[in-house]
């Protein structure tokens, strides 16, 4: 019997294994594939910020692609380490600035790497979430993301200069446009999204039909257009944290979900437009102001309106400080995905390289949360990149071994496909114990597929149970569980699955 089953499973999942990763979508709150199983995704994100050493290597915003390395690669090896620790998803940035660095002219070059880069992707089934990432706007505003050019469009001439009013301004180079990194590093980051000029960039860029908005709707319909066909792409993020907009001409857009409805609902209508025009089918994520946490969002309905609900994720962040409660913050957001109908995940959150016992624990509590949410999530960073801040998170950066303690902390049991409707699914990190419990759904041709770190958690083997046990057959490959309804008679048989290591 045991043997039959896995043979079956075996040959349903090779007739898939030759064909490109199944194609998602969105299913209420969640992902489905194209075999209609529900489908949940960890990984990480892959944001190669840009850096003056990257750019004296020549390389702005590319990891290298070709060989392995411990703060600069996302390689085939990479993609196989990641997979083997269950990490099947990464939200990869392609930057404006590397896309398009000259109105009008994309590099080609840096669009066929991440081109390439996608389909190693896709080599493990990994899946990949494109987004377009930027902090404080450009990095001729002390920022990063956008181009000088997007930048010098977008900003007045008329407003105070950077950074007016929260310091005198800065000397700005005549043949670069930029501000020296040292003036930069005189206020935090963040900060300077409260300057001027950063204000009057972000309400440019909102607004629709400026000629910086229209810039940014070329740089999309051009990423649309270069990676629609890769099946692996589960969607397009339009905006990495959006800032509010000019809070000195309208500062009511500070007050938590006045900017969403004020500013970006009508960006992202425009621009969710933009995009569905190159791809009907296209997945968009979308995500409000910071600092909304627990208000609802303040958007009227998903990007390009209601009848996108089937096609929309909100995307999340949580950190703790400036964020208090992952459990409170992600009620909200589920809220706001069941009165949008979209699909929701959480796209950042620390992968914190430090180890220590308080650092693991918040992760874990970060991502016990999230799977009380069924929600999706994708931790920061995975390598140093350009981003000194942070180390590679599962790497010790010195030595290129693994940072064990973070490796355990993020190679959870969790179910990778759910051939039904998921009702609960949890583990729990100290005794290794995994929960999954749903409703069959027998016409569902691939079976539920629970992702376990062997050697990280059940060196000594690992025990299922199943209740009631004659619903479903279970068979295993090394780190997979599967479970295949028995007959048509099993639809709707709602199913307990227990994990947990040999004693
Ligand atoms: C285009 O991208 C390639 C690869 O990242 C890079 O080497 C080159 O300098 C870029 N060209 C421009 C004009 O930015
Ligand atoms: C987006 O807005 C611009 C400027 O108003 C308009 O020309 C364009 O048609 C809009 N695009 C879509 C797809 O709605
Ligand atoms: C995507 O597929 C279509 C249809 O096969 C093809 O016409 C188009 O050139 C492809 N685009 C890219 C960027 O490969
Ligand atoms: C998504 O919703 C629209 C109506 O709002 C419907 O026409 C379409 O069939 C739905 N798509 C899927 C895949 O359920
Ligand atoms: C090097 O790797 C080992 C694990 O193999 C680890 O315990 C040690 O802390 C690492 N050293 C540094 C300096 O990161
Ligand atoms: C990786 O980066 C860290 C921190 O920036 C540095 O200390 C380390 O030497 C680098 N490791 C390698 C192998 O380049």
């Amino acid at each position: 019997m045991r043997c039959a089953a896995v043979l079956v499973v075996v040959a349903a999942l090779a007739a898939f294994a030759s064909a490109a990763p199944l194609k998602m979508h969105v299913s209420g709150q969640r992902f489905a594939d194209e075999d209609n199983r529900e489908r949940f995704f960890h990984g990480m994100n892959v944001v190669n910020k840009v850096s003056a050493l990257m750019l004296v290597l020549n390389v702005p915003y590319v990891p290298v692609i070709d060989h392995f390395d411990v703060n600069f690669s996302f390689s085939q090896e990479d993609v196989d380490v990641l997979t083997g620790f269950g990490l099947n998803v990464i939200r990869l940035s392609i930057m404006m600035d590397g896309a398009m660095p000259a109105q009008g002219a994309f590099n080609e070059t840096y669009l066929s790497l991440m081109q390439t880069l996608i389909e190693i992707a896709a080599s493990r089934d990994m899946y990949v979430m494109i987004e377009t990432h930027q902090d404080c706007f450009s990095a001729s505003l002390c920022g990063e993301g956008f181009p000088t050019w997007l930048a010098q469009i977008a900003v007045d001439p008329m407003t105070p200069a950077l950074p007016l009013p929260l310091a005198e301004p800065y000397a700005i180079d005549p043949v670069t446009h930029m501000p020296s990194a040292a003036d930069c590093a005189k206020l935090d980051w963040s900060d300077y999204q409260f300057t001027a000029a950063q204000a009057d960039a972000y309400q440019k860029l909102y607004t629709v039909g400026t000629p910086a908005n229209q810039g940014f709707s070329d740089h999309w319909r051009r990423i649309v257009q270069r990676f629609k066909n890769n099946t692996n792409v589960i969607g397009y993020e339009l905006i990495n944290e959006p800032f509010a907009g000019n809070i000195y001409k309208n500062p009511e857009l500070m007050i938590p979900s006045v900017a969403d409805r004020v500013n970006l609902q009508p960006f992202y209508d425009n621009l969710s437009n933009v995009i569905r025009e190159q791809d009907p089918n296209a997945i968009i994520w979308f995500e409000s102001v910071t600092w909304d946490d627990f208000v609802p969002m303040g958007f009227e309905h998903p990007p390009g309106g209601f009848q996108y609900s089937n096609q929309s994720v909100i995307s999340l962040h949580y950190y703790f400080g400036p964020n208090v409660s992952p459990m409170n913050q992600f009620a909200a957001r589920y809220s706001d995905a069941e009165r949008y109908g979209t699909s929701l995940a959480l796209t950042e959150f620390l992968i914190d390289p430090s180890d220590t016992p308080s650092a693991l624990e918040h992760m874990s509590k970060t991502m016990d949360a999230a799977d009380k949410y069924q929600m999706s999530w994708f931790g920061w960073d995975y390598k140093v990149f350009e981003d000194t801040t942070y180390g590679p998170s599962i790497w010790w950066p010195t030595n290129g071994t693994y940072n064990w303690p973070v490796v355990e902390t993020v190679a959870r049991t969790y179910p990778q496909a759910v051939a039904g409707k998921t009702f609960h699914y949890s583990y729990d990190v100290a005794t290794r114990i995994f929960i999954l419990e749903y409703y069959v759904n027998a016409a569902c041709k691939l079976p539920t597929d629970i992702f376990l770190a062997e050697d990280v958690h059940y060196q000594n083997g690992y025990t299922v149970s199943v209740n009631p046990s004659n619903v479903v057959t279970q068979s295993s490959i090394k780190n997979h569980v599967y479970l295949t309804p028995t007959s048509s008679a099993s639809n709707g048989k709602f199913v307990t699955v227990v994990i947990g290591p040999t004693k």
